[in-house]
């Protein structure tokens, strides 16, 4: 028997495409590109966007290009297509992280259709959150939304929390004590209208319990924040992976979009937390040692204000031209580290 298939149109894979453009990334620095080619989408890291200074390794560059990578499969099963995907699927290519392919037509399941719908409406949010705790039931979904993309979510515990938030405030004065640090976060922050970066609306006030590390994106902007007193008992989580290796980031980066829209949809505001782990003495603080996992993101989650989102680069910016001679031939067929569906 023969088995046809489907591909979407060039239109539709397209949308997916801008849709993945929403997802969240370290600075707004949207380190991605793609190439839309029949019926699949390569997904490439954009070297020209890594954060040298912050992000040595290009660890939150990957995560925020598997944030990318989670939405766009996203997009294509709620368009009503089947969709498989590899990471670094070239061994020569380490900038082309992902090759999502959207064959045979699937009906669209209503965890996939609910998770597709939060995607406009999930913005960082860096304003206090209310006093009312996140119910059991809701952080379990969240650590189930981590699990089944293969990394692990814990809920820190009172002392936890506390030590968590230690370290981000004394990760967040080392960063700043960084040669070079400021001046990277001058280019993705200030008052520029542009289409990438924070924009000083974007940013919330500090809080005036010195509790919560919210990072100051108008540090280097003419506009400056007030404080505010930020919820007392924030619930903070630590995203973590089983390993540490690149193909690891991108599972991370997948599992944290997975984690933000899960919280989304249930009406949760959410704030990355990223200082602890730019900073590699305080990221190995973060878990039990001998526990065997790796911190890749602190999250801060509650029930907040509404917040607007912030600018994308047209895909115009985004899109790579379709044909490439370089990955024609039968190294296309290899595959490495295959991945699964939403
Ligand atoms: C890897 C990574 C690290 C981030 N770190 C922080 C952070 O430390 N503080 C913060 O307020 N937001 C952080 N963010 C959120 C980004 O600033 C945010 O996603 C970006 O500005 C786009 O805005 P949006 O999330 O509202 O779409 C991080 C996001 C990613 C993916």
């Amino acid at each position: 028997m023969t088995t046809t298939i489907t591909p979407p149109v060039r239109e539709i894979l397209l949308d997916c495409v801008r849709t993945a453009t929403a997802a969240p990334s370290v600075h707004n620095s949207q380190p991605w590109k793609f190439r839309v080619r029949g019926g699949r989408v390569d997904v490439y890291a954009d070297s020209s966007r890594h954060l040298r200074v912050l992000d040595e390794e290009g660890r939150e560059q990957l995560i925020s290009v598997g944030a990318a990578v989670f939405t766009l499969r996203l997009a294509i099963r709620s368009n009503g297509y089947r969709c498989d995907y590899t990471l670094f699927p070239e061994p020569g290519e380490p900038d082309l992280v992902a090759r999502v392919t959207a064959n045979r037509p699937a009906p669209v399941t209503a965890a996939a259709e609910a998770l597709a719908a939060a995607v406009p409406h999930r913005h960082t949010n860096r304003w206090p959150f209310a006093q009312i705790p996140v119910p059991r039931e809701a952080l379990d979904r969240l650590r189930d939304a981590a699990r089944r993309e293969g990394a692990v979510l814990a809920v820190a515990n009172p002392a936890g929390r506390d030590a968590v938030l230690r370290l981000a405030r004394h990760a967040d004065q080392r960063l700043r004590r960084r040669p070079g640090y400021r001046d990277e976060f001058a280019r993705w922050t200030g008052d520029r209208v542009r289409n990438d970066g924070v924009p000083p609306r974007a940013a919330g006030p500090w809080d005036a319990l010195e509790s919560v590390p919210v990072r100051d994106f108008t540090e280097v902007s003419a506009q400056h924040q007030n404080g505010e007193p930020f919820e007392p008992y924030p619930t903070v989580l630590v995203l973590t992976t089983a390993s540490d290796r690149p193909v690891d980031w991108v599972r991370a980066g997948q599992a944290l979009q997975r984690v933000l829209l899960t919280a989304t949809w249930q009406d949760l505001a959410t704030m990355p937390i990223s200082q602890p782990v730019e900073v590699p003495a305080v990221r190995w603080l973060l878990i039990e040692p001998g526990s065997g996992l790796f911190a890749q993101m602190v999250l801060r989650v509650g029930y907040g204000r509404t917040t607007e989102g912030t600018p994308r680069r047209p895909l115009s910016e985004v899109l790579m031209p379709s044909h490439d001679s370089r990955t024609d031939g039968s190294v296309r067929a290899r595959r490495r580290a295959s991945g699964g569906s939403v």
